[in-house]
């Protein structure tokens, strides 16, 4: 039997991202099996594995038919892939800040794997307080016999429990602010 889907995605999903959600669910996969790898060679190899925990989503459809709304090209699969740099995404917790850089340097030494952006929001937290440190980068899928132009992003956000705490308690309240009549 085939694995089971990894990612969680709905109709909604499949409707609007069509024939390119392989795309997204490729990058994930074959950047997490890298990850899985690399974590146990880590660890195998007298080092520590510098990952705790690792989180992976498709972009939902609402939120990036919003998203592209805002930004103003059009609504369709196309653009998310090309100008959204988050319709795919992976968060790795771990233990320590500097795991966080030895992380980032390990998904650089990947074969293939080429870094679109990079921004370390650990050393200029954002105004708001946020601190994580993110990467976009492409790399290729071992299952397609040509390469999609352009290549598909994947965005790697690397956070400690702490910076991940943060992170998910002022989306909430940000969240929970543009609802009415509200509680905090
Ligand atoms: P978007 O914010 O995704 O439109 O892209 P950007 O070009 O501004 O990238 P940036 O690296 O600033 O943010 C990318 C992602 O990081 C967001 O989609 C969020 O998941 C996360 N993020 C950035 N800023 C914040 C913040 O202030 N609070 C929280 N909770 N998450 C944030
Ligand atoms: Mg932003």
């Amino acid at each position: 039997m085939m694995e089971a889907f990894l990612l969680d995605v709905t109709a909604a999903e499949r409707d609007f991202y069509g024939e390119r959600l392989i795309f997204l669910e490729g990058i994930i996969k074959e950047f997490l099996s890298c990850m899985e790898m690399i974590r146990r060679y880590q660890a195998g190899t007298g080092r520590r594995d510098p990952v705790s925990s690792v989180q992976a989503r498709i972009k939902s459809a609402a939120s990036m038919k919003q998203k592209l709304a805002r930004a103003g090209p059009p609504v369709t699969a196309d653009s998310a892939l090309r100008e959204v740099r988050d319709a795919a995404g992976v968060r790795l917790i771990c233990p320590f800040i500097q795991d966080i850089y030895q992380t980032a340097a390990l998904i650089r030494d990947i074969p293939g794997v080429q870094v679109v952006a990079e921004k370390d929001y650990i050393h200029a937290p954002k105004p708001n307080g946020y601190r994580s440190y993110h990467m976009v980068l492409t790399m290729p899928l071992r299952f397609l016999k040509e390469q999609p132009e352009p290549g598909i992003q994947l965005e790697v956000q690397l956070r400690t429990i702490a910076m991940d705490c943060w992170a998910s308690i002022e989306h909430q309240l940000k969240y929970k602010r543009d609802i009415p009549n509200q509680r905090l």
